[in-house]
């Protein structure tokens, strides 16, 4: 779990003082800099001039155009580990990608190989630098879960281990007060699918039940019952990402995650719009979460785009298939432990012509 949490409006400017404790000497010139990785949408925002910079701190804006990579995450935490030798922290400001760059980076400034090494389970063997996740988006959880995700050289999957959690976060609401309307309806589309995916799951229990059944009722209090947006809608689903990511914490996710890891492998969706193209193609697997979906969508006027896997190949499918198929304890903790006699390759593949 994340050590330490502060959460309000405004609570970005205490930045300064949570990092000042946890600066270190060491490195090539004595004193160990922070480490900002920034999303690049703020390198000319005011947010950008507001980061507190001390010695021989640094920004880095990093590129989020694509989902985070391995190859990337190598490539960052090499240029660091020249440069500076040791840092004091890495704190990841942004959208879930940078929150997870900024969350791979740091095990890999302490751990050999590359980032590719430790997809999965538990490989992770050494903790990272201390880090602080700040997200500017509201949905993904990462600010909370155990999992920095990753696309590598044969797999998009987590870093899943106990190592990989924040050592810190600042959840401050009015970082995403700006988000384009759309972008924050698909990632706060991941929360609410979280909450549905884990609450019907097998892997359900009351601690993940406890976190799930609040970061349903925030959802439902954002995009079903108000009217328009304002900052009481970005306190309420800051929480509901955060108890959201807790409760899929201590259980999993589910179909709809499963079935888009492989459409981001092959197709490069990003995370929110590919669950949410799924979603609305599950009723088979959760009726009611799929049908108070659509409302949602209709009520806030969003576009989910359809036919997207049309006139892929064979072998395209194949691979998707392959991607979701290697998404294990999401299919047992969706279907059970049995999950392998009921989804079929063939019920996959048609699963995937659906969307
Ligand atoms: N670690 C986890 O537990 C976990 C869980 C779910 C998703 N994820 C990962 O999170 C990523 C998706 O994150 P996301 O949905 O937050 O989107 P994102 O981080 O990919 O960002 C989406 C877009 O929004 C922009 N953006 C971010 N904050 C903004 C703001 N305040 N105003 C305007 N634009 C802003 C970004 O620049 C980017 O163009 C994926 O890489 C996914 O794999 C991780
Ligand atoms: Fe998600």
């Amino acid at each position: 779990m994340v050590g330490y949490v502060i959460y309000g409006r405004g609570s970005f400017n205490q930045l300064d003082e949570i990092l000042t404790p946890r600066r270190q000497a060491g490195g090539r010139q004595g004193d160990a800099p922070m480490v900002f990785l920034v999303d690049h949408f703020f390198e000319h925002q005011p947010l950008a001039q507001r980061i507190p910079l001390r010695g021989r701190d640094k920004i880095v804006f990093v590129d989020v155009t694509y989902e985070p990579k391995t190859a990337y995450v190598d490539q960052l935490a090499g240029e660091l580990k020249q440069e500076f030798g040791t840092v004091s922290g890495i704190i990841g400001i942004g959208g879930g990608s940078a929150m997870d760059l900024a969350k791979a980076v740091s095990l890999m400034m302490t751990n050999p190989g590359s980032s590719a090494d430790y997809q999965g389970w538990d490989l992770v063997k050494q903790p990272g630098v201390y880090k602080v996740g700040i997200p500017t988006l509201s949905g993904t959880g990462a600010e909370v879960s155990r999992t920095t995700v990753l696309t590598g050289p044969t797999k998009k999957l987590g870093m899943n281990s106990d190592y990989t959690p924040f050592d810190q976060i600042v959840l401050d609401p009015e970082l995403t007060a700006d988000a384009p309307v759309n972008q924050r309806f698909y990632t706060g589309m991941d929360c609410y699918i979280h909450c549905i995916e884990s609450l019907q799951g097998t892997y359900l229990n009351e601690f993940s039940k406890s976190y799930g059944e609040k970061a349903l009722q925030l959802c439902q209090e954002v995009y079903v019952k108000k009217q328009g947006w304002d900052e009481d809608s970005d306190d309420k689903l800051m929480m509901a990402s955060y108890a959201g990511g807790m409760s899929i914490a201590y259980s999993q996710v589910g179909v709809a995650h499963a079935v888009s890891y492989g459409l981001s492998y092959l197709l490069g969706t990003k995370h929110g719009i590919g669950n949410c193209i799924v979603f609305d193609k599950l009723e088979e697997f959760y009726p009611d979460g799929v049908a108070e979906f659509k409302k949602m969508v209709e009520k806030n006027k969003i576009d989910i785009p359809q036919q997207v896997t049309k006139g892929l190949t064979d072998k395209q499918f194949n691979a998707m298939i392959d991607v979701s198929l290697v998404m294990k304890p999401l299919w047992e903790n969706a279907l059970g432990k049995d999950w392998e006699k009921t989804m079929t390759r063939e019920r996959l593949r048609a699963l995937y012509e659906k969307l």
